[in-house]
């Protein structure tokens, strides 16, 4: 088990977690999805707290994709309702933390009160600067590139922007992540190998992280496990070893 003492002081500025497993690890002990989900939030807390302790600058998790909206009715409503009752209760821990909260997605698509808590918290944490959690709600990434598009396009029609002078930071200032650095390392739980449609152009560099632990048993020592891996890799941003040293 790794301490967070082992960690030396090369920490990733910006950590994305694709949480995945919460319904096989109900499956697996008998219980609805639902209590899946539940002890899911138990994990989220672990890993924001361990997150700030190591002065991660960046954490987003992936709590809801675009993709979600095809779940049935009522487990949509579970994770919904799991969402406004985590807000009002973590809304302590992130003042306690000085985390600030952020959303990126559709949040327009969210139930509005889902929306509103969500907004108040966020309002409640601005000036908080330790770290910054962001959740993806209504997230997809080919949603948000069409979105990008279609908001530059725009500009472009109304002579505000010439094509030539479309550029990383053009992209970058129109999608949701806007204020927020690339990614450094990017975790999946659960065993899957796969993105899901979770900000393909924010990993180009990303470091990526599987592991089989199914998210409700995913603790802080997990997440200082990624981090000591990440630690021991060499991102050469397509330069070679040579030109690093
Ligand atoms: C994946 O498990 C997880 C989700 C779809 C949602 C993640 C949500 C939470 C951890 C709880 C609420 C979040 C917050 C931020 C309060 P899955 O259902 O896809 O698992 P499976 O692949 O085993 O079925």
């Amino acid at each position: 088990m790794i301490k967070k003492e082992q960690l030396n002081t090369n920490i990733p500025g910006h950590v994305a977690v694709i949480m995945d497993g919460n319904g096989r690890w109900a499956k697996k002990k008998g219980l609805f999805r639902a209590i899946g989900h539940e002890n899911g939030t138990k994990a989220v807390r672990e890993v924001v707290e361990g997150a700030a302790e190591i002065n991660i600058k960046h954490l987003t998790l992936y709590a809801f994709s675009t993709e979600n909206w095809n779940r049935p009715k009522l487990e949509i409503q579970t994770l919904m309702k799991l969402l406004v009752s985590s807000l009002k209760k973590e809304i302590k821990t992130l003042q306690k933390n000085n985390i600030k909260l952020n959303a990126i997605g559709n949040l327009d698509s969210l139930p509005e009160k889902a929306r509103n808590e969500l907004l108040e918290v966020i309002e409640k944490t601005k000036t908080n600067d330790h770290m910054t959690l962001t959740l993806a709600l209504s997230y997809g990434s080919r949603e948000e590139l069409i979105k990008t598009v279609q908001e530059i396009s725009i500009k472009v029609k109304n002579n505000v922007l010439s094509p030539h002078l479309i550029n990383e930071a053009v992209i970058n200032k129109h999608l949701y992540t806007t204020n927020l650095p690339d990614v450094d390392l990017l975790i999946r739980t659960s065993g899957e190998r796969r993105i899901s449609n979770f900000l393909l152009w924010q990993i180009a560099y990303a470091e990526l992280y599987f592991t089989k632990i199914l998210w409700p048993d995913f603790k802080r020592s997990d997440l200082f496990e990624a981090v000591f891996d990440y630690q021991q890799r060499e991102r050469r941003f397509g330069k070679t070893s040579d030109q690093l040293s």
